[in-house]
């Protein structure tokens, strides 16, 4: 598919997707969210790659939230419509096979603070600007942003945001959890791809289960997750790349995996 509103570049194993809508700071409208269910949809059957980087075109904007022209005049239907189809993608990304590596490059606010949180890891550029300030607009978030940045930060520290629509720094946003680098700006780029390829460099099959357990475990009591950790350490002994990683430190030299 051919997108009107994102640049995909491919380089090896790790695939780039930077939302490109300038005019508007990246700013999420329904033709940019179909996109970006279209482009992970694709992803999650890409064997091809192993790591995903999201991030903003242009120097000043990673996304500056949900389209408010857009949002303006929604009927309550239509904006429950539209907060089915960002929070689909969210829970897209969040559950897609690959990491996925939030490269946040400038404003990340609202529908943008909540499509970061969605991804596995958060790199913010020193520049970076993270909030939720929907309630200057009379809204709550719509993506996600309520649930997944009170599971992220502290309850208090998430309510405090939510309330106040305060806007964090790069720095801020690290203190609290909520970004997980920071990075000169210039360096974003290449910090990130250098994350990608250390984590291309391990088992495959590993770092896709590794996602899952966090993800499913999270949602557990403890007892529960362990047990199904045990489960998922053992189905990586049915793999090629287990065999692999184990042979090959014994045999003191770099595994070579395959993914299987
Ligand atoms: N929606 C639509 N357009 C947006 C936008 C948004 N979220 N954010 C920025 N833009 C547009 C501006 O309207 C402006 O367009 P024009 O040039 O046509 O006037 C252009 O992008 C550049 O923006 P500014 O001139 O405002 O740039 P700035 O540097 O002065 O300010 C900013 C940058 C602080 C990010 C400011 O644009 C801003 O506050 N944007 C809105 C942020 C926001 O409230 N986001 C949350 C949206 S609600 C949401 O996301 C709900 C949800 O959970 C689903």
């Amino acid at each position: 598919m051919e997108y009107n509103n994102l640049l995909v570049e491919k380089e090896g194993a790790v695939t780039t997707i930077a939302i490109n809508r300038p005019k508007a700071l990246n700013a999420l409208n329904t033709e940019v969210l179909a996109e970006l269910i279209d482009a992970f949809q694709a992803l999650a059957k890409d064997s091809e790659t192993r790591v995903v980087i999201l991030t903003g075109a242009g120097e000043k904007s990673f996304v500056a939230g949900a389209d408010i022209t857009y949002m303006k005049d929604l009927n309550p239907l239509e904006a429950r419509e539209f907060a089915i189809l960002g929070q689909g993608l969210t829970s897209l990304i969040e559950n897609l096979p690959q990491p996925v590596i939030a490269a946040v490059n400038g404003f990340a606010l609202g529908g943008g603070c909540e499509l970061a949180m969605s991804c596995d890891i958060r790199v913010a550029a020193e520049n970076a600007k993270f909030g939720q300030p929907e309630v200057g607009l009379g809204v709550v978030p719509g993506f996600g942003g309520t649930q997944r940045l009170a599971r992220l930060v502290s309850k208090g520290k998430a309510k405090e945001l939510l309330f106040t629509a305060d806007v964090l720094g790069a720095q801020e946003a690290l203190e609290i959890g909520l970004a997980d680098r920071v990075v000169p700006a210039a360096e974003l780029k290449s910090f990130c791809l250098n994350m990608a390829q250390k984590i291309v460099s391990k088992g495959p099959v590993a770092i896709r289960l590794c996602k899952v357990a966090v993800n499913k475990g999270l949602e557990m009591d403890l007892t529960n997750a362990l047990s199904y950790e045990a489960e998922v350490f053992s189905l990586c002994f049915a793999t090629e790349d287990q065999k692999e990683g184990m042979n090959a430190f014994v045999e003191k030299r770099k595994a070579d995996f395959s993914g299987k």
